[in-house]
């Protein structure tokens, strides 16, 4: 779905359907006057009367055929006034998402959003630009659809049936009542277009299958990426990686036929090229079956969306292209294969990391954080980050602790933790402090090495977490978010069907902005 923009008020406005959302007993023409010039048949359609403005309310109402906007579409938002701001955003994120689907499954194929109604749901200022980014943003992540393996869409992009197959409308515009497009809202409604783009992006690599995602293929789709923005892209296959002499990452690989890769991006706007960058590090197994330490049967098919961290990071370079964020960012994807095989890692095997350090794999299955410490040794060895994070559907235990849609997130620097945490909030992606204290290390004791790779389940995502911090010494700002819940839903969540979600893309964006 295409953005538009159309200025002059209500009598020069045109689409298939205007959209309004509507707060508990507030009255369409408080919220929208602009509406009495383009569709006067609205403040008396009869259709309205019963319309209380409850959350997920919805209302379809039909004016002469003959008029410029001739069917509106209100959505209610519940009480005013209830929530924080970020809870505010969720709603209207929600809302709009909820209003182009409906679009869709109508057929109707162009929608309308007065903007001036948009202002109402804060105070003045640089808020309304959020709000506009939000609604556009909900909208196109509300219409996401994973059917790129349906025959039957293959078949026929223009079927003329419903369901699955219908097409997303044509385009979205935004109504101003100024004589022209102001500029503002205008970049605003753009950013919401690019964050929900790169959502996208990483959503349909997550939910890519296995066989048709290898990591050979996903540093295809890096070096594109790359091609397409004009960035630097360095691609390090199993000899480099063995070469190196990253150990941990080696193991990992060893079992699979699809060799690893780690894959390099780097965005170095103009003037920026020398400055400390922001080192972004994203898990990449492609499939996860645990290894020799195989995982049970039921739910297996899910450890396909393991890279959903290296998903994370390729959004956010999709996003800084777009974007042109004046700030130098470096991307690192561990991609590999975890399989058992004659030529896989056993348990109990040793491994001597890049940073020297040895470790005992007692578990092949806690096989994140291997690939994860030889490309964090890997990062800080050639560059010297301003900040380093990294994003990893980690752990299991993460989600026992925190849930399905929150994800962990491990920072002694205080600063940096409540920063991805208000920017997380913000976006609809939530993420709670986990602690990095080193009596979890004691889980980690080997008899034979330094350390062990995994040890007892209590406390596992913290015990992972301070695997990790191994590597990362003190001084380094360095975050480690654990989206092992809300990297991959088994139902339907607000704007986003079963499957990956591409968590953690807006808040990387926030991040970087
Ligand atoms: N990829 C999994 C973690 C995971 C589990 C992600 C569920 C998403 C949903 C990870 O590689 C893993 O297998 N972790 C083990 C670690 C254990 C063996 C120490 C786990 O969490 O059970
Ligand atoms: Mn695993
Ligand atoms: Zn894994």
């Amino acid at each position: 779905m295409e953005l538009r923009f159309q200025a002059g008020g209500g009598s020069a406005w045109t689409a298939g359907a205007v959209v309004v959302f509507l707060f508990e007993g507030e009255t369409l023409d408080s919220a929208c006057p602009e509406l009495s010039e383009g569709a006067p048949w609205l403040l008396i359609a009869p259709g309205l009367r019963d319309f209380r403005g409850k959350k997920d309310e919805q209302a379809l109402l039909y004016g002469p055929p003959s008029m410029p906007l001739s069917r509106a579409l209100v959505l209610g938002l519940g009480k005013k006034g209830a929530g924080t701001f970020a809870e505010r955003l969720e709603g209207l994120r929600k809302a709009a998402g909820a209003a182009a689907v409906r679009c869709r499954e109508l057929g109707i194929e162009t929608l309308g959003i007065p903007v001036t109604s948009l202002a109402r749901f804060c105070e003045a200022g640089p808020d309304v630009e959020r709000i506009i980014e939000e609604v556009v943003c909900g909208a196109l992540l509300g219409l996401y659809r994973n059917r790129v393996f349906k025959s039957a869409v293959k078949k026929s992009e223009a079927a003329e049936g419903t369901g699955d197959v219908a097409p997303d409308p044509r385009w979205l515009g935004l109504l101003f009542c100024d004589a022209t497009v102001p500029d503002g809202p205008r970049l605003a409604a753009r950013r919401g277009e690019t964050h929900a783009e790169a959502v996208l992006l990483a959503r349909k690599l997550a939910n890519t299958p296995a066989n048709h995602l290898t990591p050979e293929r996903l540093a295809d789709e890096a070096s594109k990426l790359a091609r397409r923005h004009d960035m630097r892209c360095e691609i390090l296959d199993r000899a480099d990686i063995e070469g190196l002499g990253m150990g941990a990452f080696a193991a990992v690989a060893a079992g699979s036929i699809n060799d690893p890769r780690l894959i390099v991006l780097e965005h170095a706007p103009a003037g920026h090229a020398e400055d400390a960058p922001l080192v972004v590090v994203g898990k990449g197994i492609t499939f996860d079956s645990g290894g020799i330490s195989l995982k049970p049967a039921a739910g297996m098919w899910e450890m396909k969306s393991d890279m959903g961290g290296a998903a994370a990071v390729l959004g956010l370079f999709e996003a800084l292209g777009q974007l042109e964020t004046p700030r130098r960012v470096i991307g690192l994807l561990a991609c590999a294969e975890n399989m058992p095989d004659a030529r896989a890692t056993r348990p109990g095997d040793v491994v001597t990391t890049l940073s020297g350090k040895t470790v005992e794999i007692v578990n092949t299955d806690a096989e994140g954080r291997l690939v994860l410490c030889d490309t964090l040794t890997y990062a800080l060895q050639r560059w010297t980050p301003d900040m380093l994070v990294d994003v990893a559907t980690l752990t299991g235990a993460c989600v026992v602790a925190l849930g399905n849609d929150v994800a962990g997130l491990f920072c002694q620097d205080a600063t940096l933790a409540q920063r991805i945490k208000d920017h997380g909030e913000c976006v609809g992606e939530p993420f709670w402090p986990l602690p990095l204290w080193d009596r979890y290390f004691e889980n980690l004791k080997s008899e034979t090495a330094d350390f062990a790779n995994a040890g007892a389940r209590e406390g596992g995502a913290c015990a992972a977490a301070v695997f990790l911090k191994q590597f990362v010494p003190p001084e380094i700002h360095w975050a480690h978010l654990d989206i092992a819940g809300p990297g991959f839903v088994t139902r339907k969540i607000t704007n986003c069907p079963a499957g990956a979600t591409g968590f953690a893309v807006r808040t990387l964006i926030e991040l970087v902005s």
